[in-house]
C-alpha cells in the first residue's frame, strides 16, 4: 500500500541523477519514479528516475524495511535510503551520467503507485499524438527534461543581462485590443459590455511604445503572444517573445545590445563565442538565396543566367526574359546522377513551391543531358552550368518565372539540396542580420498595400517624403528601418525602429488604407499619445521557443514548450479548444451559426 510515512520522517538528500563518485560510501535518501525494473529473485534493479536523471538501485527484497520492492512496477512513484558505492568492474555503464556507480537500498517505500502508462517514457519510437495526450508523462523523458531546463537557463541569463543593462520588466495585458502583427486575433467576449470584444495580443507592440511615451526608456517582457495563423514546424498559435524597447537610440544601439545578449547567451549555454554577425541587405538576401532568411551554413547561391538564355528558342525562357520574369539557377552538387524518377520529384517540388516547371542540366561522364537541349548548344549548356557553379558530376537547376516564385522556388530547393546532401549540422551556428527590409509590399488578395513589418515601423529617411505625399508609384522601393535576426534559416527576432510622429503614423495608416474613421477606432488612442511627447525610440522581440529550439538542436517547436498545441491549434491532453455550455453564450451575448452548431454536432459523432 502507498504511504506518505517516509516523506514525513525523511528528506531527499539528493537528485538520482546527481548521484556520482564523490558520494561513496555515503547514505543517501532519493524520492522519484521507477523507470525499469529487473527482478533477479533474490535482487531487485530499478533504474529510478527524476528530472536530474536516472541512478541504479539495487533493493534485497528479504531486508524487512525492503518488502515493498516486489511490488514495484514502471513509473510508480518511490522514496528510498541507502548507502552509494562504486558499480562492481564489467557493471559500468558509460551510457548514463551516474553509470560509474549505484546504491544499495536499505529502506525502500511505495509513494504513489501507477497505472500501467500507455508508453515507455523514454522510447523515442512513440507516435507524437499519443505522447501529446499524455504530455505529463512525456514531460518525464529526458529530452523534454533537459529541453524545459535549457529553456529556464535561457530566461534566467535573460532576465540577468537585461536587468544589469537597465532594462526594466514590465507586464502588459492580455485582455487588450486587436494589434496587427499580419496573423488573425484571437477574441473573448466582454460579459460585462455585451457585444464587445477583447483580443489576446499578437504582440505587445502598441503596449510597450506606450511604455517609451510613459518614460519607462528601457523596457523588456517574456510576452506571451497569440495569433490565429496557419501553424507550422516553427510556429505555435500561443508562444513567447523577449520583447524589448528602447529610447533615445538607433538601429546601431539596437544591434550592439542584442548581439551582447545573444553572444551571453551562446557563451553561456553553448560554451561558445559569437564572433562578428554579418550583415545582409534584404535584397541581397533575396537575390543570392531566394529567402528573408537564408540558412547561411551551406552555399549553393543562386545565379542570375539571363543574359545567357536568351535568344535561345526556347519559348519558357523567351516569354518570361519578354515579360521581365527572371532565369536564374542553382547548383546540385553530385546531381550528374540523378534518376529520372529523382529529377520528376524535383520538379514536382518546383511546382508545389509555385513554378511552371523545373529546366535541369546534368553533367556526368557521358556527357551532358537536359531536356532543352535540343536549344542549346552543348557549349552553351556547359556555360550555364559553370555560371551555377556547377563542375563535373553536379547537375543545374533552373527557374524562370517572376521575381518572388523564381526565389521561392529556388529557396526550397537549395534547402532540399542541403538537407538530402547532410550540408548542414545543428551545432553549427550561423547568425546574420538582414536590415533594409522594404517597408510596405502589396497584397494582391487584399488589393492594398501593406505593411511589411508593422504599421508602426519607421520608413528609412530617405522615404518620409513619399510616404508623407502618399506618393504611390514609390511605395514598392520604400525601405523601412527594420532588421530580423536569423539563424540556420530561421528568424529568430525582428524588430524596427517606429515612427514617433503622430503626423507621420497618420500618414501611414492611410498608406494601408485605413479611413479616418477606421485609425480613430483602432488606433484613436496610440495617435493621441503620440501627441504628448514621445521620444525616439525603437526594439526587437526574439522568438524565445525557435531560440530555445535551436540551442537544443531540434527543429521541433514542440519539444520546447511544456504544454504545446498541434498543427490543428488542439491541446490533445485536455481537449481543447471545446463546446462550452450553451447559458455561457448567452451570458457574452453569443450564438453559434448553423456551420458551427453542425461543426460541433460532427464532432460528437467522431468522438462516439
Ligand atoms: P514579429 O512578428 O517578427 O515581431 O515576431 C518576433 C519574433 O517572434 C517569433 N514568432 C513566433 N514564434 C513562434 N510561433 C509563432 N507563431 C511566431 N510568430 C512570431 C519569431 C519572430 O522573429 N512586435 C514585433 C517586434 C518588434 O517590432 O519589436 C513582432 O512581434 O521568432
Ligand atoms: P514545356 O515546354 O512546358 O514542356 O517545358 C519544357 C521543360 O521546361 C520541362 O522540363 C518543364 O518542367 C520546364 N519548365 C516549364 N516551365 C518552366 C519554368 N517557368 N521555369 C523552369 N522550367 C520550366
Amino acid at each position: 500500500m502507498a504511504s506518505q510515512k517516509f516523506v514525513k520522517d525523511l528528506k531527499r538528500t539528493h537528485y538520482c541523477g546527481n548521484i556520482n563518485n564523490s558520494l561513496v560510501g555515503q547514505k543517501v535518501i532519493l524520492m522519484g519514479w521507477v523507470n525499469t525494473r529487473r527482478d533477479h529473485g533474490s535482487l531487485v534493479f530499478i533504474d529510478l528516475r527524476d528530472r536530474e536523471g536516472l541512478v541504479q538501485v539495487v533493493i534485497d527484497p528479504k531486508l524487512e524495511q525492503n518488502t515493498s520492492a516486489k511490488d514495484l512496477r514502471s513509473e510508480y512513484v518511490i522514496a528510498l535510503e541507502g548507502i552509494v558505492r562504486a558499480r562492481p568492474d564489467g557493471m559500468i555503464n558509460n551510457k548514463i551520467k551516474t553509470g560509474h556507480v549505484e546504491v544499495e537500498v536499505s529502506r525502500c517505500e511505495i509513494l504513489s503507485e501507477s497505472a500501467v502508462p500507455p508508453f515507455q517514457i523514454d522510447d523515442a519510437q512513440v507516435n507524437e499524438m499519443l505522447r501529446l495526450k499524455y504530455r505529463y508523462l512525456d514531460l518525464r523523458s529526458p529530452v523534454l527534461q533537459k529541453s524545459l531546463m535549457l529553456r529556464h537557463q535561457v530566461l534566467q541569463l535573460v532576465r540577468k543581462f537585461l536587468s544589469e543593462n537597465q532594462f526594466l520588466e514590465v507586464e502588459t495585458p492580455i485582455l487588450y485590443k486587436s494589434t496587427p502583427e499580419g496573423a488573425r486575433d484571437y477574441l473573448v467576449p466582454s460579459r460585462v459590455n455585451p457585444g464587445t470584444f477583447y483580443a489576446l495580443p499578437q504582440s505587445p507592440q502598441t503596449l510597450k511604445q506606450l511604455l517609451m511615451i510613459g518614460g519607462y526608456d528601457r523596457y523588456f517582457q517574456i510576452a506571451r503572444c497569440f495569433r490565429d495563423e496557419d501553424l507550422r514546424a516553427d510556429r505555435q498559435p500561443e508562444f513567447s517573445q523577449i520583447d524589448i524597447e528602447m529610447s533615445f537610440i538607433d538601429v546601431e544601439d539596437i544591434i550592439k545590445v542584442n548581439e551582447n545578449l545573444l553572444r551571453t547567451i551562446w557563451k553561456n549555454i553553448k560554451g561558445l563565442e559569437v564572433g562578428e554577425i554579418p550583415r545582409m541587405t534584404y535584397q541581397q538576401a533575396m537575390d543570392r538565396y531566394g529567402s528573408d532568411k537564408p540558412d547561411t551554413r551551406f552555399g549553393l547561391e543562386i545565379q542570375d543566367l539571363e543574359s545567357i538564355c536568351q535568344n535561345s528558342g526556347f519559348k519558357v525562357f523567351d516569354d518570361t526574359i519578354a515579360r521581365g520574369g527572371k532565369i536564374r539557377g542553382i547548383t546540385y552538387p553530385k546531381g550528374g546522377s540523378l534518376s529520372r524518377a529523382q529529377l520528376d520529384k524535383l520538379t514536382d517540388m518546383a511546382k508545389k513551391a509555385g513554378a511552371k516547371g523545373l529546366v535541369w542540366i546534368k553533367w556526368d561522364q557521358t556527357g551532358i543531358t537536359s531536356a532543352v537541349s535540343k536549344f542549346f548548344s552543348n557549349e552553351k549548356l556547359q556555360e550555364i552550368l559553370q555560371k551555377c557553379g556547377a563542375s563535373l558530376g553536379d547537375a543545374a537547376l533552373i527557374i524562370a518565372d517572376d521575381y518572388e516564385v523564381m526565389c521561392a522556388t529556388l529557396n526550397t530547393l537549395r534547402l532540399h539540396i542541403g538537407r538530402e546532401l547532410q550540408l548542414t549540422k545543428a551545432s553549427d551556428f550561423k547568425f546574420l542580420w538582414v536590415v533594409d527590409f522594404p517597408l510596405l509590399e502589396y497584397s494582391p488578395d487584399d488589393k492594398r498595400w501593406v505593411a511589411r513589418h508593422h504599421p508602426f515601423t519607421s520608413p528609412k529617411d530617405d522615404a518620409f517624403q513619399d510616404l508623407v505625399t502618399q506618393n504611390e508609384k514609390n511605395y514598392g522601393s520604400m525601405l523601412a528601418k527594420a532588421y530580423d535576426l536569423v539563424c540556420n534559416g530561421y528568424e529568430i527576432g525582428g524588430g524596427s525602429i517606429r515612427i514617433y510622429q503622430n503626423e507621420i503614423q497618420q500618414a501611414m495608416f492611410k498608406v494601408l488604407g485605413m479611413s479616418a474613421e477606421e485609425t480613430q477606432n483602432k488606433f484613436g488612442f496610440f495617435l493621441d499619445a503620440l501627441k504628448y511627447g514621445t521620444p525616439p525610440h525603437g526594439g526587437i522581440a526574439w522568438g524565445l521557443d525557435r531560440l530555445v529550439m535551436l540551442l537544443c538542436e531540434t527543429d521541433a517547436i514542440r519539444e520546447v514548450i511544456a504544454f504545446p498545441k498541434t498543427a490543428k491549434a488542439t491541446c490533445l491532453m485536455s481537449d481543447c479548444p471545446s463546446e462550452v455550455h450553451r447559458d455561457q453564450l448567452v451570458e457574452v451575448g453569443l450564438k453559434l451559426s448553423p456551420q458551427a452548431e453542425k461543426h460541433i454536432e460532427e464532432m460528437k459523432k467522431n468522438q462516439n
